[in-house]
């Protein structure tokens, strides 16, 4: 299956984001999925990325409806790598379909109505347990910083699966420049607990 183009949906930036970098790497053409509807024809075969709002992946069921999809990545709050199985229960996504999670980020200030309250809701909570924790990952300390301050985990780093599954399917993946190396946004380094 070919791909064509990546389609995705982002509510604060960090899916987009994402998918720029991997436009940036791969050449494949990124569309908002908003976009994507006046220049892709249905049934084109895409990468779809899209957030995770309660375990669904925003956008992908009217994506599903309208193209072919070679593989989806899904970025939130947790780990990379993380949440494959909820995710594919709550999707309904087939086993055969491959799945990719990407760390991003939360921003407080650009969240709205119901998103703003549902995280208000539960961040309190979530931040408790995380400081409970006696030994954390990087990916559990960045998640205490973005609920407790908020701020952005976008790394290039994270996309080494989702690069290496793209190369195996024919598309070629171009090497990381020095500049985008040491670029992006990266709060990995804050204290979560300051
Ligand atoms: C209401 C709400 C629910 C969320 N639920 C999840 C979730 O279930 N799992 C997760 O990993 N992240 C969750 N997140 C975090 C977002 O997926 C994360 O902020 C993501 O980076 C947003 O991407 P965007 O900037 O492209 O919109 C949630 C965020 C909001 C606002």
């Amino acid at each position: 299956m070919k791909i064509d183009a990546i389609v995705y949906t982002s509510n604060t930036g960090h899916t987009a984001q994402y998918a720029q970098m991997v436009g940036v790497r791969t050449g494949l053409p990124v569309y908002s999925a908003k976009e994507a509807e006046t220049v892709l024809p249905q049934g084109a075969c895409i990468l779809y990325m899209g957030w995770i709002r309660a375990s669904v992946i925003a956008g992908y069921r009217e994506a599903a409806a309208r193209y072919a999809i070679a593989a989806i990545a899904a970025v939130g709050m947790g780990e990379t790598g993380g949440q494959i199985d909820v995710l594919r229960k709550k999707n309904k996504l087939a086993k055969e379909l491959p799945l990719f999670t990407l760390q991003g980020g939360l921003l407080f200030q650009k969240l709205r109505g119901m998103n703003a309250f549902m995280i208000n809701f539960s961040r309190k909570k979530a931040v408790k347990i995380l400081k409970a924790e006696r030994k954390r990952s990087e990916a559990q300390n960045a998640m205490l910083v973005m609920l407790s301050k908020g701020g952005s985990f976008v790394q290039e780093k994270h996309l080494g699966a989702l690069l290496d599954w793209l190369a195996s399917q024919g598309v070629t993946v171009l090497e990381q420049t020095p500049a985008e190396e040491n670029g992006g946004e990266n709060d990995t380094k804050q204290d979560p607990e300051n």
